[in-house]
């Protein structure tokens, strides 16, 4: 089948997958009848500058289920990958046909708070949002979702998500692929539970109210650990974790390295080896990979560690983790083989990117947030009393609350962000910033995840940021920062900021 076709086959696709997944190795005899990886054509705005947006409804079969009602973009289930180029201005129209409010936003995108399209900016059933965007920041992979209070993890989870890719031109330059759907694969991977009669299952026990929605199974582009045919050659993976909670810990079934050249705000100074890749959600990372042998491989997950913790939380995680039957050895995510074609770029490139800015050390003001999942005592409790309130999250002692702005921060200013997590760690998002990371994991200098410019961090213990402000936003369009589990965002664990 013709692989650009997008979800419009989602339903073949989908029959054909077989089921479950497997506890790693051999790539070849367990692939042979996956679904090819779907691979949507671009949806390229570099020539016409206007993004045309449809938020709709929609009827996906999922691994030859029955259909499950879901939610897309311009399709039935997730949205576009889109192109824009640095410098120029994007003018978006997005019109919500649903039959209920949405906000969406752009992560990743160094853009205003009048276009940013957080909580504030929800539009309502049959109405149309049209922000223009200006695109003025580093070449790099973001992307954009539901971000509708406090319905955003049920929103994105029913498949209202899409990438939004910033090019600078200078790829060839680079000498890194850039041929999409050729050499150039952008990975949206999500988990997802089936019910019995396998549609998409989205009902949440006290245990996920907890610790974010995690799904048994795994989805590229929406389908089931796919195939993807790939060229004799480097070929460049751009990497985005686009689940509600589950942390993925990528690496190749052979052990064969990831050249990583880039992450959520843009290229590194050159690419970087490792076997094994963290992606919390939200989190992008631009991989390289030689597929010159010719060897059929397939990359997979471990086990999400984000369980435990000390206590009632540890003991009560884990029996989730048995109750709700989680994955506990690795997963298959999807496989390559490559078909000898032969392809445009054969060696690694030496350099991709500027030097990083070197570090601040001087900052305006130091802030520090303290994220924090047992609000109004043990939410567990709160949960079991059956009163469908879940449970109540927050930031510095406070829950979410819409009409109260929690930082006011001047424009053209530089911060130290201290940040801390409690039982779990959490991937902390900050909207209209990129920031460097200074520690993470309680004072240690950071992980090789944590090395470049990022706009979103899993916090594990304390870490230290230094962020930018240089994007401004009023009090009624604010920017957001918060957990990116979503259910956690959702149960509270967000603030906003206003920057002049
Ligand atoms: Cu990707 Cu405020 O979110
Ligand atoms: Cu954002
Ligand atoms: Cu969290």
């Amino acid at each position: 089948m013709d692989r650009r076709r997008f979800l419009k086959h989602s339903v073949a696709v989908a029959a054909t997958a077989s089921l479950g997944s497997i506890t790693a190795h051999p790539a070849q005899a367990a692939s042979r009848n996956r679904p090819t990886l779907p691979m949507p054509e671009l949806l390229d705005v570099t020539q016409s500058g206007r993004l045309e947006l449809k938020a709709q409804t929609g009827k996906t079969v999922f691994a030859g289920g029955s259909s499950s009602p879901t939610l897309g973009y311009n399709q039935g289930y997730l949205g576009p990958f889109v192109r824009a180029r640095q410098g120029q201005e994007v003018a978006v129209r997005l019109q919500n046909d649903l039959d209920e409010p949405l906000a969406t936003h752009w992560h990743g995108l160094l853009v205003p708070g009048k276009v940013d399209g957080g909580p504030h900016q929800a539009i309502d059933p049959g109405k149309v949002w049209e922000p223009i965007l200006p695109i003025d920041q580093p070449a790099s992979t973001a992307w954009f979702h539901a971000h509708t209070f406090p319905h955003t993890a049920r929103q994105v989870y029913a498949g209202l998500a899409g990438v939004f890719q910033i090019d600078d031109g200078l790829d060839a330059d680079r000498g890194v692929p850039h041929e999409h759907g050729v050499d150039d694969l952008t990975l949206v991977i999500q988990d997802r539970r089936l019910d019995d009669a396998g549609r998409l299952d989205y009902r949440l026990s006290m245990f996920d109210r907890m610790h974010g929605f995690q799904g048994d199974r795994l989805f590229v582009n929406g389908a089931e650990q796919p195939r993807s045919p790939v060229p004799n050659s480097i070929v460049r993976l751009r990497l985005l974790n686009g689940s509600n909670a589950r942390i993925f810990h990528l690496r190749f079934d052979d052990g064969r390295p990831m050249h990583v050249i880039a992450s959520d705000a843009g290229f590194w100074p050159k690419p970087v080896a490792t076997d094994e890749l963290r992606l919390s959600p939200g989190e992008r990372f631009e991989v390289l990979v030689d597929f010159r042998d010719g060897r059929e491989v397939a990359l997979i997950t471990g086990p999400d560690q984000n369980r435990g913790g000390p206590g009632m939380m540890g003991m009560m995680s884990n029996i989730r983790s048995f109750a709700s039957g989680l994955v506990e050895g690795d997963q298959r995510v999807l496989s390559f083989h490559p078909d000898g074609r032969k392809g445009r770029v054969d060696r690694l490139p030496d350099a991709t990117g500027d030097s990083p800015a070197s570090r601040p050390t001087a900052f305006d003001r130091r802030r520090h947030f303290r994220l924090d999942m047992m609000l109004g005592g043990m939410p567990m409790m709160r949960g079991m009393m059956g009163d469908g309130s879940g449970p109540s999250m927050g930031i510095n002692g406070r829950p979410f609350d819409p009409h109260r702005i929690n930082e006011d921060i001047a424009l053209d200013t530089i911060e130290h962000w201290t940040i801390e997590s409690d039982m779990l760690m959490h991937p902390f998002h900050i909207h209209g910033v990129h920031f460097q990371v200074l520690t993470d994991e309680t004072g240690q200098s950071p992980r090789l995840e944590n090395r470049g410019a990022k706009d979103t961090l899993l916090v594990d213990g304390r870490a230290e940021i230094a962020v930018r402000f240089t994007q401004p936003a009023g009090k009624d369009t604010p920017f957001m920062y918060h957990c990116h589990i979503l259910e956690h965002e959702d149960a509270g664990m967000m603030g906003h900021f206003t920057v002049s």
